[in-house]
């Protein structure tokens, strides 16, 4: 590995302290509860949110009941779902016991929820320093959940304080966007350090789900150098799938809409189909048959019957009714 851009003794070590745990793809038993992946990194714009949101959103056009759970006061995973202000919000579960279900909105997917956040979320992190068991207000929260849903998605914002503690704690499944660049290493083996230590004080369940390939620019030599790195230090760890930089992943959220609801085939939204169905993969987590929803498989689906999806999706009428508990989906 090159000195100049990584801390290389230290990712070494990450590397080792998450090769010793078991595999991820070791298959999850049976239960009704979700499974909950956290997207981290303490590096800015890295792709966080927008892996969030089209992970959320792919997951859910293939028929798991999926909440998207915003964790950053930037409330920019609620605002690519058209929400803003929202009246109840992840503040009041986390501080004022609103449980989440009474916070999470329904959206233009039938199996997609947003728990969103607002700008009440910026005093959480200080509000939240003197309540008992403040890392594991989350936690609680999704422990709360009525059965059914199949995967927690939480979004979190570019630090590693209070909020995103709380998401590495509520979560059994790291996912690290990483934008393929000079110092993107670095961040890295610090953020894995420090998962290393909340694995070892509060959540021994919490394993390295993968690291995923963002904004790639395919005629960036040093992209490709990075790329190459960061598998041969993560292996199978690493999504095979690589995001490309694409223009329609960017221009999505100003409309309200996942990629696969705004362009289905652009090649953003594409890719973060195929990064879905690699997390698919791993949990056999195929559509239930009792479920009504005639969306088609991304897996199989040819584009144009995405679109239709994201078409019928787009034009239905949202409905302004409370969300009604989803039956389990296992049953
Ligand atoms: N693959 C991509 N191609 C083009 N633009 C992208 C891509 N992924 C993200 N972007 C854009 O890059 C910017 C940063 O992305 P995003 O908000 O997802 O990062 P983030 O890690 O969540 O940022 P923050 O740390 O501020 O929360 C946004 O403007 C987003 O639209
Ligand atoms: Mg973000």
């Amino acid at each position: 590995m090159h000195p100049s851009w990584c801390a290389s003794f230290e990712v070494e070590f990450a590397c080792l302290s998450f090769n010793q745990t078991s595999p991820v793809a070791d298959q999850l038993p049976m239960t009704d509860r979700p499974i909950v992946f956290c997207i981290a990194n303490q590096k800015g714009g890295v792709g966080k949110t927008t892996s969030a949101v089209n992970l959320a959103a792919s997951l859910a056009l293939s028929e798991h009941r999926t909440l998207l759970v915003d964790m950053d006061p930037q409330g920019n995973a609620s605002s690519a779902f058209g929400i803003s202000s929202p009246r109840v919000q992840i503040y009041d579960a986390l501080l004022n016991e609103v449980p989440l279900e009474r916070v999470a909105q329904e959206t233009e997917l039938e199996f997609l929820r947003v728990a969103p956040s607002g700008k009440d979320l910026v005093g959480a992190e200080i509000e939240l320093v003197d309540r008992p068991e403040r890392e594991r207000k989350l936690a609680g929260c999704l422990a709360g959940l009525p059965p059914g849903y199949e995967f927690v998605i939480i979004d979190c914002p570019p630090s590693l304080g209070l909020l995103t503690l709380n998401a590495l704690v509520a979560a059994t499944r790291l996912l690290v966007p990483l934008q393929a660049e000079y110092y993107a290493l670095e961040g890295l083996a610090h953020l894995l350090d420090t998962v290393e230590r909340i694995r070892n004080s509060f959540n021994p369940a919490l394993e390295l789900e993968g690291i995923l390939l963002t904004m790639f620019d395919a005629r960036n030599n040093l992209g490709h150098q990075v790329a190459a790195e960061v598998r041969t230090h993560f292996g199978n760890r690493v999504f095979r799938t690589v995001i490309p930089r694409n223009v329609r992943l960017s221009e999505a959220p100003s409309f309200g809409k996942p990629a696969i609801l705004y362009d289905a085939k652009s090649t953003g939204a594409q890719a973060y189909l195929q990064a879905a169905s690699e997390i698919l993969e791993k949990y056999d987590a195929a559509p239930a048959p009792s479920r009504d929803a005639a969306l088609p498989d991304p897996k199989d689906a040819s584009t144009d019957a995405l679109e239709d999806a994201s078409q019928s999706a787009a034009h239905s009428d949202s409905p302004t009714r409370p969300p009604e508990p989803w039956r389990s989906p296992r049953a």
